[in-house]
């Protein structure tokens, strides 16, 4: 270890007089394993959770989808989430830093896994800000302007107002980061989580009763909803349609853990030594997973009772069209239904958010040896120049081009497109080759083991790092790159 890190982040706010001055101020930790569990569920229950797997979930039968994902998330995910989180904790290093630490030849990859939560932290702020925005909508009693079908585009097409509600939202954030890991990260995922939680288990009983006469003169409840999305549907499916179940299951189960962006590992140097590792990955992997279900018993009954099947697109129009629709629908409640749905998707967004940004501050902190406040002021700066562009791209800077997976683009698609699509698949295929070929599965397992805790999954975890993960990452960055388009 060189001297430079052995002594970084030297407390420079010993008090005057302290003999202290040059003890070596040790990184900071989670005060518990609560803590850490919380902020990584925070972390990785975000938009993600909330309206992608819904809408994947609806379209790709229901509970074949959702039985794969559960099978994925204790096999694959686990596997890529327990590795990042142990390099985390072993090197004690940000993203930027922790490969470098690892072996040197492999900083590259350092570099690459922190541009990835630098492109973004911007975007995820813009919609972020859409999210405040709405918010804001339902809690004045508005909801019902919210239902025609022009008013979201009416609204990125201002020029002014995403900038205002992204900056709201992105200095929320960065405040939270500027506090640090325990009075801010810590302290507000232990409020946040629990709320977020109760929120969602609440709009998803009411989703349940819901209940309407249909454009058919047919009774819909939200029980017959909840069919359509548990149930296994098994109509049309083929091994050809199994197959993009399963490459659609693997691109969700990798956003929503927040792979491969850094962050777990900026999460994991933070973990105390005593904790156990591997409970702790399956709490959060229970916890990520147990939101995503409940967001789909809260969305898809409810989509269902007022619009049949049709309206669980993906993306913003489910969440900023469809929804307002049904939330006036249900009359003078819904704005306060619309209130509460829109304050939890702002609280799963900023943890998100909150979790980037760190990802980022840590990384500048460990590598150019700054403060905590002039990183995140660094940073915020920076997600507020790229976050600009991104809100001016559906008005003054609007384009419409065609990306390699089909897909019509505007700044935001773009920055998603290069991060998503192309970058984490290939930060993932390379920490897995760097763990199972070049430094061992060992490495990790004796991390996970160091306090003598059982690893249950262990030989599970040596195969799948190996050879199974990054032949799945292989297999889902060539169809999302449009490279290998195996069966059309
Ligand atoms: N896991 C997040 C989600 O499901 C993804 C994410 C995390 C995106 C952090 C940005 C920042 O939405």
């Amino acid at each position: 270890m060189s001297f430079a890190s052995f002594y970084f982040g030297l407390d420079r706010k010993a008090k005057k007089g302290s003999c202290i001055k040059m003890e070596k101020k040790e990184r900071s930790t989670f005060k518990g394993s609560l803590g850490f569990v919380l902020a990584a569920a925070g972390s990785a229950v975000g938009l993600g959770n909330i309206w992608r797997f819904s809408y994947l979930a609806a379209r790709d039968g229901g509970g074949i989808f959702v039985i794969t994902y559960i099978v994925l998330a204790i096999t694959f995910g686990f596997t890529l989430l327990t590795t990042e989180i142990a390099i985390g904790r072993k090197t004690r290093q940000s993203p930027l830093t922790a490969y470098t630490k690892l072996n040197k030849k492999w900083k590259p990859l350092g570099v690459l896994s922190s541009v990835i939560p630098l492109l973004i932290m911007p975007y995820y702020c813009a919609i972020g800000g859409w999210v405040l925005k709405y918010f804001v909508v339902f809690l004045t009693g508005n909801g019902k302007k919210a239902a025609d079908s022009s008013f979201f585009s009416a609204f990125i097409g201002d020029k002014y107002q995403p900038l205002i509600f992204m900056f709201i939202f992105l200095i929320l954030c960065a405040f939270v980061v500027y506090k640090g890991v325990n009075k801010g990260i810590e302290n507000s995922s232990k409020v946040i989580m629990p709320i977020l939680l109760i929120m969602i288990i609440g709009i998803a009983i009411f989703s349940l009763t819901l209940k309407e006469v249909g454009d058919d003169g047919k009774l819909h409840t939200g029980l017959q909803g909840l069919k359509v999305f548990l149930i296994p549907n098994f109509k049309g499916v083929t091994l050809k349609s199994f197959f993009f179940i399963v490459v659609d299951a693997l691109g969700q189960l990798f956003y929503s853990l927040s792979i491969a962006m850094g962050i777990m590992i900026a999460y994991g140097s933070y973990v105390p030594d005593e904790d156990n590792l591997s409970k702790s990955i399956n709490q959060i992997e229970i916890f990520d997973t147990a939101v995503a279900i409940l967001a789909g018993i809260m969305i898809i009954p409810a989509v269902y009772v007022f619009n049949g099947t049709d309206g669980m697109e993906a993306g913003p129009s489910l969440m900023f069209v469809s929804l307002p629709k049904i939330f006036s629908s249900m009359g003078k409640i819904g704005n306060s239904v619309g209130s509460v749905f829109f304050a939890m998707v702002l609280f799963a967004a900023a943890t998100s958010a909150i979790s980037i940004m760190e990802a980022i501050v840590a990384s500048i902190m460990d590598r150019f040896k700054m403060s905590r406040r002039s990183a995140t002021l660094t940073e915020t700066i920076i997600a507020l120049v790229i976050g600009m562009f991104v809100c001016l791209g559906y008005n003054i800077l609007y384009f419409d081009i065609t990306l390699p997976n089909g897909v019509h683009a505007q700044i935001l698609d773009i920055l998603d497109y290069i991060s998503n699509y192309v970058l984490m698949p290939i930060v993932a295929i390379a920490t897995c080759i760097l763990i199972g070929w070049v430094m061992k599965a060992e490495y990790v397992i004796d991390e996970v083991t160091k306090n003598g805790e059982k690893f249950a999954r262990r030989g599970l975890y040596k195969v799948m790092v190996k050879y199974i993960a990054p032949i799945l990452l292989i297999i889902l960055f060539t169809m999302s790159v449009g490279v290998l388009n195996l069966f059309s």
